[in-house]
């Protein structure tokens, strides 16, 4: 069942105001994020540009870019409340072949700026580019810092099933009773890997690409799934998300989903079009989207494309 503060036809603001529930603003991130409030969001979760010369942004040296989000991140942390999280989801920037971790770059910007960073959580996903002069990259890094050491984090909505639920305590007082949590085991700070999550204890968000069910015509979605873990665990009902890179509003529609407000910017007025028609389709209860927590398709080998080609083993035998 959708939670949402919002009934079927939905209010989307274009400016902001604190008496909405829904704002997309077509703006520059760093011009946008200069007209919030001050000590106002708790939570603001992002995937910016990575400096890759996507269709939307203009690729520049790695030293430009990262000035260049300087100054944002100033302001993102002024917007935050004093006990909020700022989670900011990256991979590489990638150069001539040399691979620059944006993570470890932007560690700084937040750290010199006063953050304190909770978690580095590895973003596992099963598909991607296929290398041939290094290891195909399988993961992204979020990571999450907080303004101060009295943050909001709520664990229990984020359980996961633990693997061995029947352990009992061995000793002590409390020997034969369980020793687990009935709500299930932290969920650890690695967000991946498929096969059965349920049942290794793993979370795993595939990327947002072909045939899955959040896909839009934006080339870098992040999944609504990443987000509303962080909704979840940083946020409490009605609290302010913000996103300064919204995309097609995969952060808002997390925020939404589980009643929280939520405010989100672009440059792109395309994108901001499809943010707003997700928005109205969640509150419709028709945007299809994979269910939090539901476990990747493991092919079975009985399907053909999951099965070895005969012809490269008829070859060995001809050598
Ligand atoms: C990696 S994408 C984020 C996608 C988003 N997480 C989603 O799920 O749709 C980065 C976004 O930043 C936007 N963008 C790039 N430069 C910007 C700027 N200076 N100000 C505002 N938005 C910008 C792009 O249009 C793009 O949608």
């Amino acid at each position: 069942m959708v939670n949402t503060l919002f009934s079927k036809r939905i209010h989307v603001s274009e400016t902001f105001s604190n008496d909405q529930s829904l704002v997309l603003i077509c703006n520059d991130a760093l011009e946008c994020a200069k007209t919030l409030p001050t000590n106002f969001f708790s939570l603001i979760v992002t995937s910016p540009p990575y400096n890759l010369g996507k269709e939307y942004e203009q690729r520049s040296s790695l030293r430009n870019y990262l000035s260049q989000q300087r100054p944002l991140i100033h302001e993102l942390k002024r917007a935050l409340k004093h006990n909020g999280s700022i989670c900011w989801q990256v991979g590489n920037y990638v150069e001539d072949g040399e691979v620059f971790p944006l993570d470890l770059y932007y560690y700084d910007l937040f750290k010199s700026e006063g953050l304190k960073l909770r978690n580095r959580i590895i973003w596992h996903f099963e598909h991607g580019l296929h290398c041939s002069l290094r290891f195909s990259g399988r993961y992204e890094t979020l990571l999450w810092f907080t303004k101060s050491d009295n943050y909001l984090f709520h664990l229990d909505p984020v359980r996961i099933p633990a693997k061995y639920p029947g352990k009992l305590h061995f000793k002590g007082e409390k020997r034969g009773q369980p020793s687990g949590n009935p709500l299930g085991k932290n969920p650890s700070d690695i967000w991946s890997i498929v096969a059965q999550d349920w049942e290794r204890g793993i979370w795993e968000i595939p990327n947002v690409k072909a045939n899955h069910p959040d896909k839009t015509e934006h080339p870098c979605q992040f999944p609504v799934e990443l987000v509303e873990r962080c909704v979840l665990a940083f946020t409490n009902d009605d609290d302010w998300v913000y996103d300064p890179y919204c995309g097609v509003g995969s952060a808002l529609i997390a925020a939404a989903k589980h009643g929280r407000r939520a405010v989100g910017c672009d440059r792109d007025q395309a994108y901001l079009a499809v943010a707003r028609e997700r928005l109205q389709k969640l509150a419709e209860g028709t945007l299809k989207l994979r269910p939090l927590g539901k476990p990747v398709h493991v092919p079975t080998g009985r399907e053909k494309v999951s099965q070895r080609p005969a012809a490269w083993d008829a070859e060995k035998v001809l050598l």
